[in-house]
């Protein structure tokens, strides 16, 4: 039975990747920001007894710093770092403030280093050892053919090119690493016009993390497996 660790699991595709591990018997460490927003994820754990529900704010040092604690014993074999922002749009209906751009940065880019720092000795006891980033096309510079999006573009840019140099550095430790684009998703995040639903997203990433090969760690991958050009 693997054990793995979700961020920002009580909705959307974290919720998802949640109800999927689970249901395969694997054990679960599922987290969120805030127990009072978490009723389905709170409802799922009483039905299902391989979830774990934690309370982890990613964006906050003290609270990773518990759960790193609470924690300590345990083997993980998969971090996913999927909590994310999107930020407001900038230039074309809102005067953005830097404030707001470091933000999202804390959430998406910094925060995703400080969960992996902290848990990397839990994963170094595991046989698997991943840990996939949920990043988004939106970050590489080849498809931005659109522009705009200025805070939510460069903030997983940026966890694109913290992945990459994590790829590097874990080699010796075993630990493969992957951003992973999970296609544009039916979420608050996604929006009403996304065209697929959290269950489709799900198949395809874990999928692609089941099957992560060494030569894939540092890659950036699309749900559907296909590799995309940062
Ligand atoms: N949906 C898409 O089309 C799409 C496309 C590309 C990439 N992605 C990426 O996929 C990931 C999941 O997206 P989603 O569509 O599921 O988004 P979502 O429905 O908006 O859910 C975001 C999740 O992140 C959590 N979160 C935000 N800030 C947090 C913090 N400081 N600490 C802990 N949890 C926090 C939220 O918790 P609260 O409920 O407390 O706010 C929520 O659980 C994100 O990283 C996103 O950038 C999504």
């Amino acid at each position: 039975m693997k054990t793995i660790l979700i961020t920002g699991a009580n909705r959307g595709i974290g919720f998802s990747l949640t109800n999927h591990y689970a249901s395969e018997g694997c054990k679960v460490f599922a987290t969120c920001r805030n127990l009072h927003h978490a009723e389905d994820l709170l409802t799922l754990a009483k039905e299902n007894e391989n979830i774990i529900v934690h309370d982890l704010d990613v964006s906050e040092a003290t609270s990773i710093k518990n759960l790193a604690l609470e924690l300590s014993g345990e083997t993980i074999d998969i971090l996913i770092n999927n909590a994310g922002v999107y930020g407001p749009k900038g230039i074309e209906n809102h005067m953005i403030t830097a404030d707001e751009w470091l933000d999202v940065l804390r959430i998406n880019t910094i925060a995703p280093f400080m969960v992996t720092q902290a848990f990397e000795a839990n994963l170094a006891r595991s046989h698997v050892k991943k840990i996939a980033f949920l990043s988004s096309k939106m970050g590489s510079m080849a498809d931005n053919g659109s522009g705009g999006s200025y805070i939510y573009r460069s903030s997983k840019a940026a966890l694109n090119s913290v992945v990459k140099s994590l790829s590097i550095d874990l080699v010796t430790k075993e630990i493969k690493v992957v951003a992973l684009h999970p296609g544009w998703v039916l979420t608050e995040m996604g929006g009403p016009n996304a065209l697929i639903n959290t269950d489709e997203s799900t198949l395809g990433l874990t999928k692609v993390i089941d099957n992560l090969t060494d030569e894939q760690s540092g890659q950036f991958i699309s749900f559907d497996g296909t590799v995309i050009p940062w």
